[in-house]
């Protein structure tokens, strides 16, 4: 751990902690910046499957990687849009968990907690938390494939074709408001999230294999610039040996372990 964090994290001590969990509550303090990294996994409590298992039924046979890309629409534009009307149907039926709810209360306990998310299913805004970077755009949003203009609810619900025809362009299609493999992410949310772990005192990846780039490198960024680094995950993934603090827990138990462990804390 690094020594500025290690002695932030001994600070007002005292009490008796021990554990992973506690080390990570001692860390969050009211002057604390905050930034999760979140993926999938914290999204699979809710029911929706992670982006590798995101393969039931009848899409078993397709890989992931093979239907999120430019190239996948531009072959058969009807597949890749009943493969997201099939995953937003569950996001639709999915509720936030105890975990999403949370990390909304820690937002009230530190300086400032940003959320930057790797899902598509738009769970963390639902749930009420009011700082989330979206890297990889919401899957319930719609957009032009040509100008990539935004396409209304509105438009989609009367639309006859699979996919709906674009309003804005005559050789347009509507698509997900998404990021594919090969795509660039949203040049201002990334740009936002690199400066947040730049300036956070701690960082925690949860539910993320941690193995798509540019996203990946978003928590050793925090850690070269300081901050603590935690991870939560049932799973070691490539992260796990750089970090501080690894809790080997789901999302929902461990974020609200956190949370009770910094609610029993003196003020
Ligand atoms: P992955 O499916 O690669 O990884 C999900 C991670 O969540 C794994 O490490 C699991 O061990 C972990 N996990 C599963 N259940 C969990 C739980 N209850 N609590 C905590 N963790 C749990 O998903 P991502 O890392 O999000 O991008 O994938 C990143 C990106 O890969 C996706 O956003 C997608 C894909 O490329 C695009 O579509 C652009």
């Amino acid at each position: 751990m690094p020594v500025a964090v290690e002695k932030a994290c001994q600070e007002g001590a005292g009490q008796v902690m021990s554990g992973a969990a506690e080390t990570l509550a001692r860390c969050c303090k009211p002057s604390t910046r905050l930034v999760i990294l979140s993926g999938s996994g914290m999204s699979a409590e809710s029911g929706i499957p992670t982006f590798r298992d995101a393969q039931t039924g009848l899409w078993s046979r397709f890989r992931p990687e093979d239907l999120a890309t430019p190239e996948a629409f531009a072959r058969d534009p009807e597949r890749v849009w009943r493969w997201y009307e099939h995953r937003r149907d569950g996001v639709r039926a999915a509720r936030p968990h105890a975990g999403h709810r949370a990390l909304v209360d820690l937002e009230t306990r530190v300086a400032r907690l940003t959320i930057v998310t790797q899902n598509v299913d738009g769970l963390h805004q639902r749930s009420g938390s009011q700082r989330v970077l979206e890297l990889h755009g919401n899957m319930l949003r719609s957009i032009c494939s040509v100008s990539r203009k935004p396409i209304s609810e509105t438009w989609l619900s009367t639309a006859e074709d699979v996919p709906p025809r674009s309003p804005h362009a005559s050789e347009g299609l509507a698509r997900p408001d998404v990021v594919w493999f090969g795509e660039s992410l949203p040049e201002h949310a990334f740009h936002e999230a690199v400066g947040e772990v730049n300036n956070c005192d701690v960082c925690i990846a949860v539910g993320t294999s941690a193995l798509v780039q540019p996203a990946a490198s978003l928590p050793m960024i925090a850690r070269e610039a300081g901050a603590l680094l935690a991870e939560i995950n049932p799973v070691p993934t490539p992260l796990s040996d750089h970090v501080d603090v690894f809790l080997r827990e789901p999302a929902g138990r461990a974020l609200t372990q956190l949370l009770s462990i910094m609610q029993a804390m003196p003020g």
